[in-house]
């Protein structure tokens, strides 16, 4: 049954491929998961790539706009491992960055290789990754420019409709914790999908197995953030007194419609490798571009001709204004319901510690008092500090040493060793 199951799939995959990029979402409409699950079947001959899913969910057929996603199962044997959501930021970088880069069962070595990773969160999670907004990587609108999207809440619809779409295809993940998450400025596309996720679920709309969020390097409430990140490097020295001033008083003049002043001279005074991680400045694996981009793989994921955007400014730009606005007080709602864990490394100086931290302490959530008193631990492991972390109500906050905006890459064992801690414990057990 297997066989004849896998041999029809690579018929219909071999004839999908001949007529354009995979469309899962007729297949789902119409009852035929079987369909859609074989056809989105990813194999390798080669070995290098691990089982897994791929394809295009149409999220707004009107406009014609389909997201991109490559699942993978949980290696892990157990039956009851959670789904977790992984988005990069931007806006505009393709989640292929956390896959190829970060967490994902693959590195990308040069620009026409990758390999196997072994330190995945694939061993004790499943993951979904989805190219989002729509417009990133291989995710597209057949109606550009108005396909883009331009508010936090359109972003949330389609993924809120992907992801009901994807448990209609995959319904054993019913019986599976949920927890979104993502990077940087997915912390806003985080908090945004877990609201929407919180009211449907409390209107009885969705009954998605919504536990939790969990966002690393986390950029949600953009005026706190920039402001406090003016401390930041004028602390590390890399502002005059002179130019700290100067952006505190004019560069918020015409605030919230955008900020007055050029603030990437900020980024220009550390190099762009360095803001990621100021310790161990790396280059940004700009060629995931071109991987992604190769005959071969393209095939693997049934994308058709469609060409893939490692980072489209085009969405970055369609977004607008509504880039600098804050997302506060919907992540405030997670942390009243649900499990939170925000983390960052102590040398990311792209979302600064201290940004996060104001943010945090205003935030208007009925345990705001409670984590204003609350007290760092320390996280050691064999004798050795990793890092420290708080925990108050459901909310986890951990900050891990020697990493920086792209935790998992810089710490995989222990960014692994961590979201096992959070969706088992809550937060870190410094006693296991
Ligand atoms: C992971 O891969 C490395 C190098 O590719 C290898 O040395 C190591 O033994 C592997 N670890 C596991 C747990 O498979
Ligand atoms: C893909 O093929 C279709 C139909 O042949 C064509 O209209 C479209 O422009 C192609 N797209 C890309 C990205 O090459
Ligand atoms: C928590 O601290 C912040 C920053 O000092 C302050 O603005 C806020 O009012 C405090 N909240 C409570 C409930 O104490």
């Amino acid at each position: 049954d297997e066989m004849l199951l896998s041999y029809l799939g690579f018929l219909l995959t071999f004839f999908k491929i001949n007529y354009g990029p995979l469309l899962l979402t007729p297949y789902i409409t119409s009852g035929d998961i079987t369909t859609a699950r074989t056809l989105s079947r990813v194999q390798d001959e080669e070995g290098v790539i691990p089982p897994s899913h791929a394809g295009f969910i149409t999220v707004d057929k009107k406009l014609g706009n389909h997201l991109f996603f490559w699942y993978f199962p949980t290696t892990s044997r157990r039956s009851e491992a959670p789904l977790l959501l992984w988005l990069n930021g931007g806006p505009g970088a393709s989640s292929m960055v956390g896959l190829f880069y970060e967490n994902g069962p693959l590195r990308a070595v040069t620009a026409d290789s990758y390999t196997a990773w072994n330190k995945s969160w694939t061993n004790s999670f499943s993951m979904l990754y989805i190219d989002n907004p729509v417009g990133c990587g291989f995710s597209y609108s057949e109606n550009i420019p108005q396909g883009y999207r331009t508010t936090d809440e359109e972003v949330a619809m389609d993924l809120y409709s992907f992801l009901e779409q994807f448990y209609t295809m995959f319904p054993e993940f019913m019986s599976r914790e949920l927890y979104i998450g993502g990077q940087s400025y997915a912390g806003k596309y985080v908090s945004s999908l877990g609201y929407v996720l919180h009211s449907n679920i409390q209107s009885g709309a969705s009954k998605l197995p919504f536990r939790g969020a969990y966002i690393g390097g986390a950029f949600f409430d953009p005026y706190t953030q920039i402001s406090l990140a003016v401390e930041f490097f004028y602390t590390m020295g890399a502002l005059s007194w002179k130019q700290r001033n100067e952006f505190k008083e004019t560069c918020f003049r015409n605030w919230p419609n955008g900020l007055a002043c050029d603030a990437g001279f900020i980024v220009r005074i550390l190099d762009y490798d360095s803001m990621d991680n100021y310790m161990a400045p790396k280059k940004f694996p700009e060629f995931i571009q071109n991987i992604m981009n190769l005959e071969k793989v393209k095939k693997i994921l049934h994308v058709g001709n469609r060409s893939f955007q490692l980072i489209n400014d085009g969405v970055n730009f369609k977004l607008g204004e509504v880039i600098l606005w804050s997302t506060k007080s919907k992540l405030a709602v997670l942390l009243d319901n649900y499990k939170v864990l925000l983390y960052e490394g102590d040398f990311d100086a792209r979302v600064p510690t201290v940004g996060v931290e104001g943010a945090l302490l205003t935030m208007p959530w009925s345990l705001q008092e409670a984590y204003n008193n609350s007290k760092r631990a320390s996280w050691y492991q064999e004798g050795e500090q990793i890092g420290s972390f708080s925990r108050t109500g459901n909310f986890c906050r951990v900050v891990l040493r020697n990493a920086g905006h792209h935790v998992p890459h810089d710490q995989p064992d222990i960014s692994l060793t961590m979201m096992e801690h959070f969706v088992h414990f809550g937060c870190i057990d410094s006693y296991i």
